[in-house]
């Protein structure tokens, strides 16, 4: 009987551990018990990452590998990459002292790969980490990221976030990344290219090709926020790199801003390193951008002493002072002997100079000497006093502080795509060559001065002659056109010129976008003084000229007001049209209204006194005796936060700009958002005042409700969110409209919220002379007033219904203007 029984236990437990090990493939972790077998993966506890055997492509060998489980395709890391299996029988397992082994097959007799740790875990468990990181260590400690083996220590070919790239100073230990032998041909093996941080001279990124150490690529030393020669990416919010350096380590890594978008670094077998991005939901990887990109990325790509410069053609220059060694080479576009000096240094007493190259990728520090005490001042005394010394600079690029000198040929110098004023370097010349370039060049040079001299007075002449005459001719046209603008207030307004804009977005950079609307698109720019601005980039159909046009944006500058956005000036350079605006860090009213956790952070009190801030806004753009301003495109996202939530309205006035002088109220271009648009204009095109106060009605509702008015769904009808407020309004439950999130605040007033969506549902009115005027509406909102019950809305149809898509208002019918009537509870 006892052995019987004991005989079932042991039955059973044997049973429970083969159940273990089979249906363990859901869960993120391995134990001394369980194993991986072929076909069995862990996924990472977000489901983010999958780990297990895999064969790349269409390669028939396994590997144990991390891979995005939306993208198995791409394989973050390779354990046995130089060691694959021919068969399907591998098994990874964990030993009982923590070791991780890749095992041949069941016999267990041949280890293919280990991790090797000299450490023990006490109760050693193996687990994929949502960051993609195979961590091992002990049960306990896990959680307290306390590892004896993490896969982040031993890169493969991707560098994820989290992961660091760099050096532990106190054991020597190098992380860094290596290429697949070949990602054409799905061969994980180690690749000729390594991806690493060098610590001479400057923390630097390099790929360096195989043992021969051939550089690919130099980023350029790091400047305190990027890697100077870098692509920049600062602008980027999703995701965040940095370089850290301290006493015990120096290393670059990034991590994730973003929770909607994954992105890695990659280097391939052909040598080059690409950022790539992952949108939520897709399963196409995008590349943000690839080094080296351009010939001037190259190391050393003009040879020593010559100077890459991208707008130039060739590309190749050598630096001043210096001339091709071999001219002959130079004239065949073969630039790799590079240029030496023309005049050899003096190298007595103060026979010498300096030149100052502004915005360049430091050369390599290949011979050099850094001192981070030394002043500049100093640092060009001990460049003096040494022959060799061919150029010195700041060494700490951010603080603009410490000394680097450079001996001998300077290599890998070129001009850089966005210019930061620290990054200067100081060139060592012969006076000769600073004063006066050479007695030789300058006989040379004479004849061709005089003649472009010739030229270019005659053109000066020209030019003048056709000022004046402009003058003349403007004076005239002013006269004619009566008093345009009084002398007094005649606004200086800006005019930034292409360069220093193109300059603030990065030439416009993808990155630097910030919104994009009818008018054009906006960028974020940042202007040298360190200011922020936002420029709107009207897109070409304007149709106005320069003139035109810088008479409108001077008007429109003269528009100020606490509720508009501040117009800076104006950029007008050919075809482009700009406008600069203040730049408003809180982004726009939808990001807040709309979302459920930022609008918690508003509350009530808030979003009345944002109400009212776009109504005093609105009032002013209408009752501005000099310019009545029809906004025509008001919504949430047209409703901009400073820093203090006070909202911005922004865009106004552009529609004039886009029709010129129009004074008609019926356009043929019907500018405006869809939800937000009065049935007169949406479909007649005729604006007024009114129609303004149709949107603001719309994003009243909208900011109550905090739902889209277009969007909106219901499960008892098909009406927009318009059409709900008027159905609760005629239900006596209109307070409904009004989410749930005011609750918490207790010193929520439901009148005030009730007189708002009254207030609202009477702007929305059909018709439009049944709508108040803003001024009655600030009158309305800020006052004891008695409001007037409100009208059916425009647009009150449901939208699943076909039948009433042509009956919506065509026959207007006229209404008496005195329609809207305001009783003062109080009179004053
Ligand atoms: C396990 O591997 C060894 C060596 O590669 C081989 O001799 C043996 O046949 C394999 N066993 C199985 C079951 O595949
Ligand atoms: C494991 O590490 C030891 C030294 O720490 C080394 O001698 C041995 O060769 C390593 N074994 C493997 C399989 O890498
Ligand atoms: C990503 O998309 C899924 C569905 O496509 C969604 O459930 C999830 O909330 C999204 N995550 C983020 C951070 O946007
Ligand atoms: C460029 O010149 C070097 C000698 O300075 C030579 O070795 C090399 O082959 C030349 N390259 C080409 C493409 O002609
Ligand atoms: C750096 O410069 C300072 C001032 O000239 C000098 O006192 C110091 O010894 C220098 N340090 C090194 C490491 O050369
Ligand atoms: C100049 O600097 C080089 C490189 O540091 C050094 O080898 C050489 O001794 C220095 N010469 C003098 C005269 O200081």
């Amino acid at each position: 009987m006892e052995t019987f029984h004991l005989f079932t236990i042991f039955n059973a437990l044997v049973f429970l551990q083969l159940f273990l090990k089979s249906y363990s493939n859901l869960i993120d972790t391995i134990t001394p018990t369980q194993s991986i077998t072929d076909g069995v993966t862990l996924v990472s506890s977000g489901q983010t990452f999958e780990l297990g055997f895999f064969s790349p492509g269409s390669s028939k060998n396994r590997y144990i590998g991390i891979w995005y489980k939306a993208t198995p395709e791409v394989v973050v890391w390779v354990a046995n990459r130089n060691n694959p299996i021919s068969h399907s029988y591998g098994e990874l397992i964990i030993t009982n002292q923590g070791n991780l082994l890749l095992l041949a097959n069941q016999t267990r007799s041949i280890i293919i790969w280990s991790t090797n740790t000299s450490m023990v875990a006490k109760n050693p468990v193996a687990q994929i980490l949502e960051s993609g990181n195979l961590v091992v260590g002990d049960r306990d400690s896990l959680n307290s990221e306390v590892y004896v083996w993490q896969s982040f220590d031993y890169p493969t070919d991707n560098f994820l976030a989290g992961m660091k790239i760099g050096w532990n100073l106190k054991t020597g230990f190098e992380r860094h990344l290596t290429s697949w032998k070949s990602n054409d041909d799905d061969d994980p093996s180690t690749g000729d290219f390594t991806w690493r941080l060098t610590l001479k001279g400057l923390p630097q990124l390099f790929i360096i090709m195989g043992t021969t150490r051939i550089i690919k690529f130099r980023s350029g030393p790091w400047n305190g926020v990027r890697f100077n020669g870098s692509p920049s990416t600062l602008a980027f919010p999703v995701f965040k790199f940095f370089l850290v350096s301290n006493e015990d380590e120096v290393y670059y890594s990034f991590r994730s801003n973003a929770e909607s978008v994954i992105t890695r670094v990659q280097v391939n077998s052909h040598g080059s390193m690409a950022r790539l991005t992952l949108y939520n939901g897709s399963t196409q990887w995008s590349i943000m951008y690839e080094v080296p990109y351009e010939p001037c990325d190259g190391y050393g790509y003009c040879g020593a002493n010559g100077i890459c410069r991208i707008n130039t053609d060739p590309f190749c220059e050598c630096l001043k002072g210096f001339s091709p060694r071999s001219v002959e080479e130079w004239k065949m576009l073969n630039w790799s002997s590079g240029c030496v000096r023309k005049v050899p240094l003096d190298c007595q007493g103060r026979g010498d100079g300096f030149l100052k190259l502004e915005g360049v990728k430091f050369p390599d520090f290949l011979e050099f000497l850094s001192n981070k005490s030394m002043s500049l001042e100093e640092c060009k005394e001990v460049c003096l006093k040494n022959c060799s010394c061919t150029a010195y600079a700041n060494s700490d690029l951010e603080k603009g502080s410490g000394c680097m000198i450079w001996f001998g040929d300077l290599v890998d110098v070129r001009e850089l795509r966005n210019k930061v004023s620290e990054e200067n370097i100081y060139l060592r010349l012969p006076a000769s060559e600073i004063k006066s370039n050479g007695d030789m060049q300058r006989k040379r040079r004479l004849k061709t001065v005089i003649i472009v001299s010739i030229i270019i007075s005659s053109i000066f002449l020209l030019v003048l002659l056709l000022v004046m005459l402009y003058c003349v001719y403007w004076k005239t046209r002013s006269k004619m056109r009566g008093t345009r603008i009084d002398k007094e207030d005649e606004l200086e307004l800006p005019l930034f010129d292409l360069a220093t804009i193109a300059s603030a977005t990065n030439n416009f950079s993808p990155e630097y976008l910030i919104g994009a609307g009818g008018f054009g698109d906006v960028y974020k720019g940042n202007l040298k003084t360190g200011q922020e601005i936002a420029v709107k980039r009207l897109s070409k159909n304007s149709g106005q000229g320069a003139e035109e046009f810088r008479n409108e944006v001077e008007l429109l500058a003269k528009l100020q007001h606490r509720n508009l956005v501040a117009l800076f000036g104006c950029c007008i350079q050919e075809e482009e049209r700009m406008l600069i605006y203040e730049y408003m860090p809180n982004a726009s009213l939808d990001h807040f209204i709309f979302d459920n956790a930022r609008r918690k952070i508003l509350g009530w009190e808030k979003e009345f006194d944002i109400i009212m801030g776009i109504a005093r806004g609105l009032l002013y753009l209408h009752r501005d005796s000099k310019l009545q301003i029809i906004h025509r495109d008001l919504k949430a996202s047209n409703i901009l936060l400073d820093g203090n939530l006070n909202p911005k309205i922004s865009d106004f006035g552009l529609a004039r700009i886009f029709e010129g002088d129009e004074k008609e109220t019926r356009t043929k271009r019907v500018v405006g958002t869809y939800g937000y648009m009065s049935p007169e204009y949406a479909i007649d095109g005729k604006f007024s005042v009114k129609s303004d106060v149709f949107s603001f009605g719309v994003l009243l509702l909208e900011i109550l409700s905090g739902k889209r008015n277009r969007r909106f769904n219901h499960p008892d009808h098909h009406h927009n969110l318009v059409g709900h407020a008027w159905l609760l309004w005629n239900e006596g439950k209109a307070l409904d409209l009004v989410d749930l999130h005011f609750e918490d605040t207790c010193n929520v007033d439901s009148a005030q919220v009730l007189k708002c969506v009254q207030v609202g549902l009477l702007c929305v009115q059909k018709f439009p002379c049944d709508r108040p005027t803003m001024s009655s509406i600030v009158y309305m909102l800020e006052d004891d007033a008695t409001l007037p019950p409100p009208k059916q809305p425009g647009f009150f149809m449901e939208r699943s219904s076909k039948e009433n898509e042509d009956t919506i208002s065509r026959n207007e019918e006229p209404c008496s203007l005195n329609s809207v009537t305001l009783t003062m509870a109080n009179g004053r």
